[in-house]
């Protein structure tokens, strides 16, 4: 008999075909029901080996309790916040994330949010389609130049620097600061990204891009204090994670004019954003798309599933968030196999 996994929402590509050849697979097909509550998750996972799931599905020691068949965790996301790491490798549950395919992509977003929010792309699109431009006015949509301007990037990872090397194409200084960096004196040579801290990160950029995962160290890493730290003409871009902000003290930040503008792809009770947000002409929002281009989103549904074949073949997967568990999940295989 096969062992059996989940899907818990669509992805593009052929990687359901290739896992059946594995597994016993069930998939969620409601294209109008991407995300399952709490119930239908319990219920999908119920008997399950291993389970291909995406960030809203809440993964809590509650639910790895529920399911004592399941081995394997696989998160179609690089960030495995909605995952209890901790409680999966105490149960001996394997999990592995979506590194390394999403870099660019997410960049790209990150990149476009800080260009649209500079030279106003979306209010400017608004403004037309509303009927109200009368003709070339030369005050007319003016916003604020991103060439010659201070970016900084907290969180200096991939998604990071590949954030960096955009900034450097248009021309901009880049500042970063990672966990490693906060105490580093600037050693980076002229034109190079250059490591400070992240007060003087925030009192120095005009637009600060948020490319840090979300854990303890660093949720409302970005709270009032730090935000009045901020130039009151920057820019802020978040495609990391919303809690990563204090979301009430931006909102407070954007409503008072202490800061420019916004440009946000996540939130911190998503699909909730504040309706105070929705009415700011100096922000943009996107619904977390920071990875959503076809051959990207492809890419982690196919890295996720090769992840699933290859820990049911035996091979720890080289994505492996908690590899110390693989000698659990193994024998856990073993007595799995041959009781079938
Ligand atoms: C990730 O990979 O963590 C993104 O937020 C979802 O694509």
């Amino acid at each position: 008999m096969k062992f059996r996994l989940t899907v818990t929402s669509q992805h593009p590509g052929n990687a359901v075909a290739l896992l059946s050849s594995k597994f016993q697979v069930d998939e969620n097909k409601d294209p109008g029901k991407p995300n399952l509550t709490k119930a239908e998750l319990l219920s999908a996972l119920k008997g399950k080996d291993a389970a291909i799931c995406i960030l809203q599905d809440l993964m809590s020691d509650e639910v790895m309790a529920a399911c004592p068949e399941l081995k394997l965790i696989a998160n179609v996301a690089v960030g495995y916040d909605n995952i209890d790491v901790e409680a999966a490798t105490r149960r001996g549950i394997l999990v592995t994330n979506t590194p390394g395919v999403l870099d660019e992509t997410t960049a790209d977003l990150a990149f476009a949010l800080l260009m649209s929010c500079s030279r106003r792309i979306v209010e400017a699109d608004r403004y037309i389609r509303d009927g109200n431009w009368k003709g070339f006015d030369p005050d007319l949509m003016s916003g604020f130049d991103v060439h010659g301007k201070t970016l900084g990037i907290v969180g200096y990872g991939r998604i990071g620097k590949a954030m960096g090397r955009r900034g450097q194409g248009f021309g901009m200084k880049v500042l970063y600061t990672r966990r490693s960096s906060e105490h580093t004196k600037a050693t980076a040579a002229v034109g190079e990204a250059q490591p400070v801290s992240l007060d003087e990160l925030l009192a120095k950029s005009d637009f600060v891009s948020l490319h840090c995962p979300l854990n303890k160290e660093t949720r409302h890493l970005i709270s009032a204090q730090k935000l009045a730290l901020m130039k009151p003409d920057a820019i802020l871009i978040n495609t990391a994670r919303g809690a990563v902000i204090d979301q009430k003290a931006l909102v407070s930040a954007l409503t008072s004019g202490a800061l420019r503008g916004a440009g946000l792809d996540v939130f911190e009770a998503e699909p909730d954003v504040p309706p105070e947000l929705c009415h700011m002409d100096n922000v943009v929002l996107t619904p977390h798309i920071g990875s959503a281009s076809i051959e990207t989103r492809t890419a982690m549904f196919d890295l996720a599933a090769q992840a699933a074949l290859s820990a049911f073949s035996v091979q720890l997967p080289h994505n492996s968030v908690n590899p110390g568990v693989w000698p659990r999940f193994a024998q856990a295989f073993k007595e799995a196999k041959s009781s079938r």
